[in-house]
């Protein structure tokens, strides 16, 4: 949502220094704490505190080096907890789903940064794996920084939980004074962010992680009783015993809570969750050479003027030295055209419209967030198969020239109505049309400009996105000097437009 984003670096600086505030108090909450699978990792939450956005480094392109290497804060390496473990299997175990052939890891693979193992845009699932899901898997990597879902820095303050929809009701008014301003402002930084899934409607790991196991379309259990039988049937049950008391196989509600809260642990404490091993974490630390393309799109990625991904993929190693996530964790409704191949697309009344609803029902009557849906991490996407929501891209040229062409040649990304006329955000009803973002680059220009990339551009970009797929080193591994370059080749393929699949 443009009138939230902050172009100038100076009002950029402002907020993200109110956000730093709002971040120390937000976390100072034990209960806030309680909902978030208690890690102190949370704490170190400071992503919004990033500098201003960097400028075209003519050091970088010209021979790879980064001029400023620093030394990355990563999550500690431990052994993991003896609940965490108990997640671990948990985690890989099909025999807790109803069809006995699902687990956790069939949808979130970690062969392939916890991202699906296939090229289905949507997932089987259900009793006898005859059933699809509604959206393409998110990853489950780099959650371990994830807040809870809030809208606005302050939300959560309030002693009880937040009434979302109160909040989002001020924001809503504040988002049209700005709108009509014309310009954004530091002063309303009441944007919705946190929070897990595409529509952010889980709170925690904890209890997200149950989400799939009832899922009539995923795990596809039909109770907690029946989750808890699974459980108490399980090898691993004398360890829940051991670890939350004998009596835990007779509750089946503790059980469960406890078991979903294990899974959480896993996700949090386990590295491969977040190593951190990418050419882009090496070069950043100064221990490898981008290569001429590589730093030409990474360039390109942080211009303003040009890719201006960075405004909400986020790039830069913060000021306490954590490694960036390439997200900001925002919501934007970015317009993505409808696929018609989703089964629920074929009843054309049928919208997908994120934060709200139909999945998510608290923000229903929040029409101002109608299409908006979370920025996810770019981390380990050349892993990904399928990209957006609705999962309507199968390449990453395909992305690129989505965001170049949307507002100079949107006759190239939407497909034509039964007249003949162009159906621009065809996966919005028109009521919502205005809460696409027209304000952030690239999708400030007019039809007709130049795009903002050049092909030479786009190419560099998608050789930059590599460099963000992890195993490239390990940590410690790392010897002084320069690693070798990235034997991954720029996939290409030509533009097809939604209509055309
Ligand atoms: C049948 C495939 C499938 C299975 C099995 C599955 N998931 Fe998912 N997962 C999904 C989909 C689809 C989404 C995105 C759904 C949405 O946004 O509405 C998702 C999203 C998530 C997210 C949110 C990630 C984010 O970035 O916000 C987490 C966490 C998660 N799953 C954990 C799990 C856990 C833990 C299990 C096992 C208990 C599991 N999943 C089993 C398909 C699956
Ligand atoms: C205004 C904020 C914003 C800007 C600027 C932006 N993105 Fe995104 N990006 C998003 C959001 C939000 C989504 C998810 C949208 C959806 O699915 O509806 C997304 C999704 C993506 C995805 C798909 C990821 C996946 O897992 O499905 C890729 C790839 C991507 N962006 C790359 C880029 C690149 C490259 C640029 C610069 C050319 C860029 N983005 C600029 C907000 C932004």
């Amino acid at each position: 949502m443009a009138l939230f984003r902050i172009s100038s670096g100076a009002a950029r600086g402002a907020l993200a220094t109110r956000f730093h505030q709002a971040a120390a108090r937000w976390f100072g909450g034990s209960l806030c704490l309680a909902a978030m699978v208690g890690t102190g990792l949370v704490l170190a939450w400071m992503n919004h505190a990033q500098a201003a956005p960097v400028a075209s480094d003519t050091a970088v392109v010209s021979n790879g080096i980064n001029p400023h290497p620093v030394e990355l804060r990563l999550p500690p390496d431990r052994p993991l907890s003896a609940v965490a473990q108990l997640g671990r299997r948990m985690f890989f175990d099909p025999a807790l789903s109803a069809s006995g052939r699902q687990s956790c890891a069939s949808c979130h693979d970690p062969a392939h940064g916890y991202n699906p193992p296939n090229g289905q845009t949507l997932q089987p699932g259900g009793a006898r794996m005859g059933q699809l899901g509604f959206r393409p898997p998110l990853s489950l990597a780099y959650l371990y920084r994830q807040q809870p879902f809030g809208i606005g820095p302050d939300a959560g303050e309030a002693e009880a939980p937040a009434n979302l929809d109160t909040l989002a009701r001020t924001a809503g008014q504040t988002a049209r004074a700005q709108k009509s301003a014309g310009t954004a402002s530091a002063s309303a930084p009441l944007v919705p962010m946190g929070g897990l899934f595409w529509d952010g409607r889980a709170a925690s790991l904890q209890r997200q992680a149950l989400v799939p196991m009832l899922n009539p379309v995923e795990m596809a259990n039909t109770s907690i009783e029946q989750v808890a039988a699974k459980l108490a049937a399980s090898p691993y049950h004398a360890q829940f015993q051991q670890l939350f008391g004998e009596g835990i196989l007779a509750h089946p509600d503790r059980l469960v809570a406890e078991a979903m809260f294990a899974i959480g642990r896993f996700e949090i404490e386990d590295a491969s969750f977040h190593p951190f091993t990418s050419k882009y974490d090496a070069w950043l630390q100064g221990k490898a050479r981008l290569s001429a393309a590589e730093a030409r799109g990474l360039d390109r990625f942080n211009d303003p003027q040009k890719g201006n991904c960075a405004a909400c993929h986020l790039s830069k190693v913060t000021p306490d030295r954590l490694p960036p996530l390439f997200t900001d964790t925002q919501y934007e409704a970015l317009g993505v055209p409808r696929n018609p191949a989703l089964p629920r697309n074929r009843d054309p009344h049928f919208h997908d419209l994120g934060l709200c609803g139909p999945f998510r029902t608290d923000l229903a009557r929040q029409t101002q967030y109608c299409g908006m849906f979370v920025t996810p991490t770019l981390r380990n996407v050349d892993r990904r198969q399928v990209f957006f929501h609705n999962g309507v891209y199968r390449t990453l040229r395909q992305v690129l020239d989505f965001y170049n062409l949307r507002a100079v040649a949107p006759e190239k990304v939407y497909p034509r109505d039964a007249n003949g006329t162009l159906a621009l955000y065809d996966d919005l009803p028109a009521a919502y049309h205005a809460n696409v973002d027209t304000t952030d680059a690239p999708f400030d220009r007019h039809i007709g400009d130049t795009p903002a990339l050049t092909d030479q551009d786009i190419r560099d970009i998608i050789a930059f996105l590599h460099t963000l797929d992890d195993g490239y080193s390990r940590p410690g591994l790392i010897q002084p000097g320069f690693l070798p370059q990235s034997t991954l080749t720029t996939t290409q393929r030509p533009f097809h437009s939604a209509s055309s699949k």
